[in-house]
């Protein structure tokens, strides 16, 4: 069998890093909100190249705190895309927004710029980009037309730590960048766990009173927050693991190259790093006509895939009482062939090299 991600291979790997920082942190007797926190918010801004980073409690918080604190509010429309994790709309629909869906390019799987303004009206607040699967969205344009029409950028980088633009971390670019650290992710906690980063100062204030209750001391409440900060253990976990990140992301890189020499000359579309980005492969993400075929023939041959995601966001059930009549044909050719393979750090050459084969057996591409 091999598995779509084996978390476990990692944790052989940092196994006595991350068993006496934890180990360290029971022996404090803090859990929330304490040191650690506080040193991962500084190491992971520092990482990302911003001046401030606020550690809440998921990557869905993140986008929802951050829209909050740019004032996204009812009535106010948030220009996104269909083709992402439902948690990037969900943050706009919580903050009583309405998202504006626009269609993705064919060959990054992100946000198609040329879309944007089109869509722009006097209620349009904000861009929320997403990097898709590790890979950037065109930034350069959309912080061009925020800036002519005076709109916020969020980024939503939930699976992109690491990834560049134009020699730029993801989630440094906009007005804020999210990030998920789902066990997962290319930095993954061992719970949930999530991070807002920003250069803007009276932005991080707010956002690390949002996350507190909006308290400005303690039991003194400015106005109404949540309960969404990083837990001391996934600080510490996230600590140790940071320093690993870039080399896993080569390790990823390196992978994806293998999968993209074996998969040459066949009728699969492989994923494309454009030339002004680094891609991180959070996601190894194939297309083909037969998908529902060939991920049921690789199953049956021990292999498992997942599908990110089989549903675009506006024609979920969740968002049917929102009627988002909207016409997004890549989006919607693209869900019902996109097909994700195993890729992380740890997969070995001999278990992609398998996969491909598997692949490639006419036997496979048959009734
Ligand atoms: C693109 C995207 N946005 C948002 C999220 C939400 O992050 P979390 O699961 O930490 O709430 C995720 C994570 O799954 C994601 O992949």
């Amino acid at each position: 069998m091999i598995p779509f991600v084996d978390l476990k291979r990692e944790y052989e790997e940092i196994k006595e890093e991350v068993n006496q920082a934890i180990q360290k942190v029971l022996e404090s007797g803090w859990f929330i909100l304490g040191g650690e926190a506080e040193r991962f918010e500084k190491e992971f801004s520092k990482y990302v190249g911003v001046k401030y980073a606020i550690g809440v409690n998921s990557g869905s918080d993140a986008l929802y705190l951050a829209l909050k604190a740019l004032g996204i509010r009812e009535g106010d429309e948030v220009i996104t895309v269909s083709h992402t994790f439902i948690s990037t709309v969900d943050a706009i629909v919580r903050n009583g927004a309405k998202p504006i869906f626009i269609d993705i390019e064919t060959e990054t799987y992100c946000m198609d710029v040329t879309r944007i303004e089109e869509k722009i009206t006097s209620r349009t607040k904000a861009i929320l980009p997403v990097h898709l699967y590790g890979h950037t969205a065109d930034m350069d344009p959309i912080m061009k037309i925020a800036r002519k029409y005076g709109l916020c950028v969020v980024e939503d980088a939930c699976q992109a730590h690491g990834a560049e633009y134009r020699g730029k971390k993801a989630g440094s670019i906009g007005d804020v960048g999210c990030f998920s650290f789902y066990p997962t992710k290319n930095l993954g906690a061992y719970g949930d766990g999530g991070m807002i980063v920003t250069s803007n100062e009276g932005l991080a204030e707010q956002l690390k009173m949002l996350r507190n209750y909006g308290q400005s001391k303690k039991y003194y409440h400015d106005f109404m927050g949540v309960n969404s900060r990083l837990a001391e253990i996934q600080a510490t976990v996230l600590r140790v693991k940071l320093k690993h990140l870039d080399k896993w992301n080569e390790k990823r890189r390196v992978i994806a190259k293998v999968y993209n020499e074996l998969l040459k000359g066949t009728e699969i579309v492989a994923p494309v790093e454009r030339e002004c980005t680094k891609h991180v492969y959070h996601l190894y993400v194939i297309r083909c006509k037969d998908r529902d075929m060939l991920q049921q023939r690789l199953l049956e041959n021990g292999i498992q895939t997942q599908i990110h995601y089989p549903i675009p966001v506006h024609k979920q059930k969740a968002y049917f009482d929102l009627g988002y009549d909207v016409q997004l044909p890549v989006t919607e050719k693209v869900c019902g062939e996109v097909l994700s393979l195993p890729m992380y750090p740890f997969i070995s050459n001999d278990e992609v090299s398998l996969i491909v084969e598997t692949i490639m057996d006419p036997e496979n591409w048959t009734e």
